[in-house]
C-alpha cells in the first residue's frame, strides 16, 4: 500500500500552489477552503468551506504522458464515490452525477518538471450558482450521497494507489467503461477552433479519437480540449 503523507490546512489560496513546495512523492495537501482556487483554462474554482480540496504530489522522472495521470485520477475518483452515485467521467477528467459536474481535476507541473501536482476539488455540501458557471453543477449532498470528506479522501487515495500500478491499457479500458459520451456526436472546443464529430473512444495514449462525418478524412486525435454533447 502506497504511503501518502497528509498535510491539513484550514485555509489556503490554492492547494496546488502550496503542493508545489512539497518535494516528497505522495504528499497530499488538503485545505478546508481555498481563497484562490484554480480551475482549468484559467478559471476560478469556487472553494467555500464544506467542500473537499486537495492536491497530490507525484514525483516521476519519466513524466512523459501527463494525460494518463489525468485519466487515472478521474477513474480513481469515480471508483471512490459510493456506487449509488452512479458517477461518470466526462473527458478528460470531470466527474458528473446525473449529468452535472460534482468534481474537477487540475494537473500542473512544479518548477521541477519531474514533479506533478494532481489537484482535485469536490462539491460536497454546496455548489456554485449556475449563473457563475458555464455548466450545470451539483454537490454530493444535493444528490443525497452520504459520505464524509475523510472517508472520500481515504477511499480516493486507496483507489489512486492501486490504479497507479496498472498498465496504461488497463487504465484506458476502465476509464472508457466509466465514461459518458462514447459513440455520441460531440463538439470539441480547442485552444484554437471547434470540431464536431463522433467520440470513438481513447487511443493507446489516452487521447480522444474524434471521427468526423467526412469518411475520407482521418480521425482527429485530441489531447486537450473541452467536450460538449
Ligand atoms: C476544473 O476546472 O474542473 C478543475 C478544478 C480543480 C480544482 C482543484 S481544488 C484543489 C486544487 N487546487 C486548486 O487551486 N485547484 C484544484
Amino acid at each position: 500500500m502506497t504511503d501518502f503523507t497528509i498535510y491539513n490546512f484550514t485555509s489556503l489560496e490554492s492547494t496546488n500552489d502550496t503542493a508545489k513546495n512539497y518535494t516528497d512523492n505522495f504528499s497530499v495537501i488538503v485545505a478546508g477552503e481555498q481563497t484562490k482556487g484554480k480551475g482549468r483554462r484559467g478559471k476560478t474554482w469556487i472553494s467555500p468551506k464544506g467542500g473537499l480540496y486537495f492536491s497530490v504530489v507525484i514525483t516521476d522522472p519519466d513524466l512523459l504522458n501527463l494525460g494518463i495521470y489525468s485519466l487515472t485520477a478521474a477513474l480513481s475518483l469515480c471508483e471512490a464515490l459510493p456506487a449509488e452515485a452512479n458517477a461518470k467521467i466526462k473527458w478528460p477528467n470531470d466527474i458528473l452525477i446525473g449529468g452535472k459536474k460534482v468534481s474537477g481535476i487540475l494537473l500542473e507541473t512544479a518548477t521541477d518538471p519531474s514533479r506533478l501536482i494532481i489537484g482535485i476539488g469536490i462539491n460536497i455540501s454546496s455548489f456554485p450558482k449556475e449563473s457563475l458557471l458555464s455548466y450545470a453543477a451539483t454537490s454530493l449532498k444535493n444528490e443525497n450521497i452520504t459520505i464524509t470528506k475523510d472517508e472520500l479522501l481515504a477511499s480516493l487515495l486507496d483507489r489512486l494507489a492501486n490504479n497507479l500500478t496498472l498498465p496504461l491499457q488497463q487504465i484506458i479500458t476502465l476509464w472508457q467503461k466509466n465514461a459518458i459520451g462514447i459513440g455520441k456526436d460531440i463538439k470539441v472546443t480547442l485552444a484554437k477552433g471547434t470540431l464536431f464529430g463522433v467520440f470513438k473512444g481513447l487511443d493507446a495514449k489516452g487521447n480522444l479519437i474524434l471521427s468526423t462525418k467526412n469518411k475520407e478524412k482521418p480521425d482527429k486525435i485530441i489531447s486537450c480540449g473541452e467536450i460538449y454533447f
